[in-house]
């Protein structure tokens, strides 16, 4: 009784807290925390290749590196992969006499990267030894290893690419046993605030220095809520990668917030490169810029160095080589890509059926209800509460009938309740992380008192994964998918809302080296979950998983989708959304949306709407709202507000062909699906900093309106290209710099690129599902040399099918005033096969608007495949394109979307 009344307060405690804002005390700075202390900015020892360990053998450049202070020795291999991926591996040769310890490493078995990838390596050919250096190549790359002091240098192409230790930065501490009076900075125990973290194994934390020579611009690492170009963070807070649940988050801010991708990619006119640390453990990252030249100091607490460094040479190929090693993005559900609608919560089975009618009512197309945490019996996740939601599976079903689906939240920690199922046989198996005694680890979360599945462990995942079978979870439908929340993991009375780092996992892991991958591992397991159902209700082709989740690490893009947390309703969370969606884009977990809205506080009708005309073009596009939160679903803001927000909805769903065929791109190449606008334009410097618009795909260039009562916006139109206005068809030429650019409600500033085919299905209908035998309507934008080119993939939206071939993917080019449709040759090592999806064959094009064709008199006449002639009708008539010059309509063609064929114009004189 005593420890319930204990145990409640300190929740009530926690529950009060959260209701006052961001605590910024309650997190670490590098300032709180020992090993950061011990190596930012601060010289290491030195430490020296021994030349005469030097060599190439096999497919590996090996070396011995040895701290000459301390005389231990590091076994260094450096490897080169044919995609031009060169990996360095750095692990520490122990001393046998010191067992306190050994170095925690991600191995190909932990899924996070693909095993495929190892077998990747060519070798390389050495060029010259002597006794200060070593220099090999391979392909365009060339690495020099300096040998005293250590260090690295790689070249790219001729040019100069990065280089290792150039500011003598780099140290890694070796294992050793605790010696009395030796003084070491936080090495053998560490407190903050109340909690002490028992630091068993000593220091092992690195410190790597990586310098980009030439390049002004480095970008990514996420989470953090700041600027896309990551800013200097000299005299200030390094960006840190440590999964944290931190509420009501800045919009402004290094702290890292739920998922780490210790990822960075450096940009430079004529070149492309990124660097890949495989490290879960905590990071902090400093950025400092001297002149044109860009240094990183990367501080590691513990595990090994696994660096990859992919050296392009242009963005696209960095992308590619990063999905070589970590997996492209998994082939989405297509109602995924759809518009969800989310709150905390709808409260019952009434209530779901009164939101989900209202948007038949207002016309409006959504794909996903939400139900949030007060769904379940007292938080025991996968089950219901039975007085709010009688009638699960009914309630599912009749949402299903109009072609839409259900998701339910499931977070990590389990209730401790001896009647819960899942806790009973969760702990009588021994599934939950421990703690360093070695009894079931309690922390507090939504529920009260919990504990932790161990996900670390595939037999914890294996069986977390039964779960989610149809008979397993009662309640449940082929129609059912899943939000996983809280998975950083989010533990209440925890260090910074998180475990401590010294609980245990599977085979005797410490928190501390597998923090950041908690959360991947989690999701890893119901995806796994709801994929094992999907073969069981759906046989051989199954069903493709859903499942969002908060925390996030390298890998995440195979799993499902990601959004960015507990954003808050006012303008700047708005913005900041763009460089945190482009930050993921540009770091392979291109499938993330920010709450539309904001998940704290109330959007007035300007702001839902504005957030609205932006998520139309996030990746992942959801509606959510905290619990205390005024109802936001789209109608309520009344008119003109309704009209706007449906206006906005429907244009994404229009885009729906094109977008989804981006997210095809995602999953063969790893390409991400918002942009940068330098993505495509790699060579215009003055986009470099750009992060106010981006590119969807490479066709759309979206410049949202991030301000209130502004009736202008600065819009960057990029240099050497044609853009028409996509609401009116009218052209612009790019200037390459901001130009005010008048806005109104109805609409933010969308522009088609000059040189694409954008494939959209124009009926409204209730959902995506309601779309597939749609016809599609071409958008032919007109580069300067009047031709253009895109491309439409298709398939069934659901299954694995595609894998097995069933897909079309068409491929459609504009030359010489002839428009081809032909089959899409993926140009990919991935997809060698040309598939076919048999319901492509009923599908047709109803119509192709062309923008930008050269002027003429008297108009055009269109020369079809059945050699008939249709004229063209000017200034495409009837449609929004109405007062565009140079804009004209091909009307009911039906032209076959899987089917080869030209389609002529001819210009009359
Ligand atoms: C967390 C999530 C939020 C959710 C809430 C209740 O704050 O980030 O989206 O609504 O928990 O489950």
């Amino acid at each position: 009784m005593i420890r319930w009344i204990v145990s409640s307060a300190i929740f009530a405690i926690y529950l009060l807290e959260l209701s006052s804002g961001f605590k910024e005390h309650e997190f670490k700075k590098c300032k709180d925390t020992g090993f950061c202390r011990r190596h930012r900015t601060k010289s290491g020892p030195k430490f020296d290749v021994l030349h005469e360990t030097a060599s190439v053998s096999g497919h590996e450049l090996r070396a011995t590196l040895r701290n000459m202070d301390a005389g231990k020795t590091f076994n260094l291999i450096v490897r080169a992969h044919s995609s031009g991926t060169i990996r360095l591996l750095l692990d520490e040769d122990l001393d046998p006499s010191v067992t306190n310890g050994t170095r925690y490493r991600i191995s190909p078995e932990d899924s996070v990267t693909l095993p495929s990838f190892e077998t990747t390596v060519t070798p390389w050919k050495t060029i010259s030894k002597t006794t200060k250096d070593i220099v090999v190549v391979s392909g365009d790359v060339q690495v020099t290893l300096t040998f005293a002091a250590f260090k690295m240098l790689v070249v790219v192409k001729g040019k100069p690419a990065l280089s290792l230790n150039s500011k003598g930065l780099f140290d890694m501490e070796h294992f050793r046993l605790k010696e009395e009076g030796v003084e070491c900075d936080g090495c053998w125990s560490e407190t903050f605030l109340q909690f002490t973290d028992s630091k068993p194994h000593g220091p092992e934390a690195m410190s790597l220095d990586i310098a980009f020579p030439g390049f002004e611009h480095v970008y990514g690492l996420p989470e953090h809520a700041t600027s896309f170009a990551l800013k200097p963070t000299v005299g200030g807070e390094p960006y840190r990668l440590y999964n944290l649940d931190v509420f009501e988050y800045l919009d402004s801010s290094p702290f890292g917030l739920y998922g780490s991708i210790p990822m960075m990619v450096a940009h430079k006119v004529g070149l492309t490169i990124g660097v890949f640390w495989l490290n879960a453990a905590e990071m902090f990252v400093d950025v400092s810029k001297e002149g044109s030249n860009t240094a990183t100091q990367w501080i590691a607490e513990s595990g090994i160095v696994d660096l990859f460094i992919f050296t392009g040479p242009g963005p696209a190929e960095v992308q590619q080589q990063y999905a070589e090693v970590t997996g492209p993005t998994a082939m989405p559900q297509q109602f995924s890509v759809g518009y969800h609608q989310c709150r905390w919560n709808y409260k019952d089975e009434a209530d779901v059926h009164l939101v989900d009618s209202g948007f038949d009512e207002h016309e409006i197309p959504y794909d996903v209800i939400w139900l949030d945490i007060e769904h379940t019996n007292g938080k025991r996740y996968l089950t219901w509460d039975s007085h709010l939601f009688p009638k699960p599976i009914e309630l599912q079903n009749d949402v299903a009938s109009r072609g839409r689906e259900t998701v339910t939240i499931v977070d990590p920690h389990v209730k401790r309740d001896h009647s819960y199922y899942i806790f009973q046989e969760a702990q009588s198996e021994g599934y939950f992380v421990k703690n360093p005694q070695g009894g079931d680890f309690e922390g507090w979360c939504w529920p009260g008192s919990s504990s932790y599945l161990d996900v670390t462990n595939p037999t914890v995942r294996a069986w977390w994964a039964q779960q989610f079978a149809l008979d397993k979870y009662q309640g449940s439908t082929e129609h059912l998918y899943i939000w996983n929340d809280m998975n950083e993991p989010s533990v209440f009375n925890g260090p910074e809302i998180t475990m401590q780092k010294d609980l245990i996992h599977h085979g005797n892991v410490e928190h501390r080296d597998v923090h950041n991958l908690y959360g991947l591992f989690y999701h890893m397991g119901t995806a796994e979950g709801l994929t094992l159902r999907g073969y069981q209700t759906h046989g051989e082709d199954g069903d493709r998983p859903f499942v969002l989740s908060r925390a996030f690490f390298s890998g995440t893009q195979r799993v499902g989708p990601i959004w960015t947390g507990d954003n808050t309703a006012d303008w700047k969370h708005l913005a900041v959304s763009i460089p945190m969606l482009l930050s993921l884009g540009v770091t392979g977990l291109p499938f993330s949306g920010a709450d539309v809205g904001g998940f704290f506080g109330n959007p007035d009708a300007e702001l839902i709407t504005r957030w609205n005309q932006l998520g139309t073009y996030y990746p992942f596009f959801r509606g959510h709202a905290h619990l205390e939160t005024q109802r936001r679903e789209p109608w309520l803001f009344g008119e003109p507000a309704t009209s706007r927000i449906r206006a906005a909805i429907r244009e994404r769903y229009a885009l729906m062909p094109y977008i989804y065929t981006l997210f095809r791109h995602a999953n063969i190449s790893g390409q991400p699906i918002m942009r940068p606008l330098w993505f495509e334009f790699p060579d215009a410097k003055e986009l470099f900093h750009v992060e106010d618009s981006f590119l969807l795909g490479s066709a759309i260039l979206v410049s949202p309106v991030l301000q209130q009562g502004v009736d202008n916006v600065d819009l960057v139109l990029p240099k050497g290209a044609r853009w028409f206005n996509a609401h009116s068809g009218e052209e612009t030429q790019g200037a390459g710099k901001p130009v005010k650019t008048k806005v109104d409600m109805e609409s933010i500033p969308v522009y088609y690129k000059g040189g694409s085919i954008v494939p959209r299905r124009e009926r409204p209908r209730r959902s995506t599902r309601m779309q597939m035998k749609d016809p599609f309507t071409l958008i032919v934008a007109l580069d300067g040399n009047w031709s253009a080119a895109g491309d439409l993939y298709l398939d069934d939206g659901r299954s694995f099918a595609f894998l097995r071939g069933q897909y079309t993917h068409r491929e459609f080019k504009f030359e010489g005033l002839k428009l081809r449709s032909a089959v899409h040759n993926s140009g990919s090592a991935v997809v060698t096969s040309v598939g076919s999806w048999a319901p492509a064959q009923d599908l047709e094009v109803e119509r192709v608007v062309f923008l930008g064709l050269p002027k003429t008199g008297k108009g055009y006449t269109a020369r079809m495949p059945d050699g008939t002639e249709v004229s063209l009708e000017a200034g495409a008539a009837s449609t929004k394109f109405s007062q565009a010059e140079n804009a004209w309509v091909l009307r009911q063609p039906k032209l076959g979307v899987d089917a080869d064929w030209v389609v002529e114009l001819v210009a009359h004189k």
